[in-house]
């Protein structure tokens, strides 16, 4: 359930209609529900009220600090992935002691200003990671907590680059591994590990390889605890897919919780989340304007003013976007590829949509953005990133200005 829907044959989101927000606020533009955001925090939050747990947001689905700022104020934690990840999940008044910091690239000067603000844990992903970690923490006689992210090689079906869980890619320690990697800081007396972690993918539809994983894990807990190290809880990541054309049909919240309470409910161990998706895909819709109709022999295009740069997903993964006219017209239909301004055959948002016939400066929305949208945007072919709102009822917040052209080359030393 989102919060776009029509009304009198016109597209709201929530209680403002997107014919006022275009003509307010401009076009492209990234449109996000308030409610939506709550409403998908709240089901986490009760789908695993029954085991102690906490849920941090994946900060890169969508970073902005008013969308941080709502999640926050919900109770959750962030999972983060880089310093700036760290910095604005701090601004938008998260508790360090709800971070934990993944990515498997951490520098050193991440690593410090992690350790100085006190994060759950850190998620290392490599022997050389942990090294340095263990060189930092007796440098600085600060006691740091970490969880081992291992990667149990499992094959779920999502896009190849959104599967992060075989030992084929670059994430986390092979499961076969963890043994020799950890024997680096047993009774280190600064580095305690204290946890496990994985993500093994993102888009994920099926709840078997979510219970694949959390087996593995808790065997391998298991084997740890035995051999002396007092592991405490498993970080299972990010990864819950969710619907983008009405009909794939992904899990509930809480049949993923009630999967994952099946594994891990009577282990004793607590349970960390990453979720990003789940939490903000549905929420977000670009609005977009028709510039131009065009006929090309046997293909028909719409061309708009969102474009790759605003929504990489379908150029990148092939992603699949629903995408709606603002009016719903019951025009005679046609056929027709929604495509961008950039200069590349790739800059599509969906190929051979049917909708009703579009003129120029008309409006459409482009569904299910909220996440990976505005995150992975960027200036190609010297566009300005689009502004962004946040829709609650009746109110609208702008929560990130249009960039003005002059701030794209503002940086640029020029003689
Ligand atoms: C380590 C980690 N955690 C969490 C996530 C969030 O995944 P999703 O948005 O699919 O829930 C990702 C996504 O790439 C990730 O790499």
């Amino acid at each position: 359930m989102d919060h776009f829907q029509y009304k009198n044959d016109e597209l709201y989101c929530e209680e403002i209609s997107c014919v006022e927000l275009a003509s307010q606020f401009g076009t492209p533009l990234y449109v996000y529900s308030a409610s939506t955001i709550r409403e998908n925090c709240q089901q986490f939050l009760k789908a695993f009220s029954k085991h102690p747990t906490e849920i941090c947001y994946a900060v890169k689905a969508n970073y902005n600090l008013s969308v941080l700022k709502e999640v926050f104020s919900l109770g959750l934690g962030a999972d983060v992935v880089s310093v700036g990840e760290l910095e604005r999940a701090l601004k938008a008044g998260v508790a360090p002691h709800k971070v934990v910091f993944s990515g498997v690239g951490k520098n050193r000067g991440e690593i410090e200003r992690a350790i100085s603000v006190g994060v759950a844990a850190l998620n290392v992903e490599s022997l050389s990671e942990l090294l340095l970690i263990k060189k930092i923490a007796e440098e600085t006689k600060k006691k740091i907590s970490i969880n081992l992210r291992v990667n149990p090689n499992i094959d779920v079906r999502t896009n190849p680059y959104i599967a992060t869980g075989l030992h084929k890619t670059k994430f986390g320690i092979a499961d076969e591994l963890l043994l020799e990697v950890i024997q680096h800081i047993k009774n280190h007396p600064y580095v305690i590990v204290e946890g496990l972690a994985c993500h093994i993918g993102s888009q994920i539809l099926e709840l078997d390889s979510f219970e694949q994983a959390a087996q593995r894990l808790k065997q391998l807990a298991y084997e740890l605890q035995t051999m002396g190290y007092s592991i405490s809880r498993v970080d299972m990541g990010g990864g819950l897919g969710i619907s983008y054309d009405g009909k794939d049909n992904p899990p509930s919240i809480s049949q993923y919780g009630e999967a994952l309470f099946k594994v891990l409910g009577t282990s004793g161990l607590k349970l960390y989340l990453e979720p990003g998706r789940a939490i903000v895909g549905n929420a977000g819709g670009i609005l977009t304007r028709v510039i131009h109709v065009k006929k090309n022999k046997a293909r028909h295009f719409t061309v708009v003013d969102a474009a790759m740069n605003d929504l990489i997903r379908p150029c990148l993964y092939e992603a699949f976007h629903e995408i709606l006219t603002v009016r719903n017209n019951h025009d005679d239909k046609v056929i027709t590829d929604v495509v961008g301004p950039v200069c590349e055959t790739g800059d599509f948002l969906g190929l051979g949509r049917e909708i009703a016939t579009p003129k120029s400066g008309d409006l459409l929305l482009v569904k299910t953005t909220g996440a990976y949208g505005s995150s992975m945007a960027s200036n190609y072919n010297t566009r300005p990133r689009a502004a962004e709102v946040l829709v609650s009822g009746t109110s609208v917040k702008l929560i990130r200005k249009r960039e003005s052209l002059e701030s794209l080359w503002e940086l640029e030393l020029c003689e």
